[in-house]
């Protein structure tokens, strides 16, 4: 178990309970946060986009294609962009800090 570190669209900051088996946007969802996540973890609706901070980014699985593709046509693209359903939490991610990106 562990912590994610979640900054939401107001900048507050929010502690999240992660545990492995998760994807981050099942994390995000349960803690509350306002992540639509419409498609359900289905990599087709591009509602569960963050952004992660640049010292985690590159610890991450990297984008499948279809992620690529629904990050960039999703009109707040940035390099660090992720969709949340796309990336399980694992225990080495523990303190990950992320920040919503803004509603469509
Ligand atoms: Fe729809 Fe992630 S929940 S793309």
């Amino acid at each position: 178990m562990g912590t994610v570190i979640a900054t939401d669209r107001e900048g507050a900051e929010h502690r999240l309970e992660a545990r492995e088996g998760h994807t981050l946007m099942e994390i995000l969802r349960d803690g509350g946060l306002p992540i639509e996540a419409i498609c359900g973890g289905q990599c087709i609706c591009s509602t569960c986009h963050v952004y992660v901070d640049a010292e985690w980014a590159g610890r991450l699985t990297p984008r499948a294609t279809d992620e690529q593709v629904m990050v960039e046509d999703s009109g707040h693209y940035e390099e660090n962009s992720r969709l949340a359903c796309q990336v399980p939490y694992v225990d080495e991610l523990d303190g990950i800090r992320l920040t919503l990106a803004p509603e469509f």
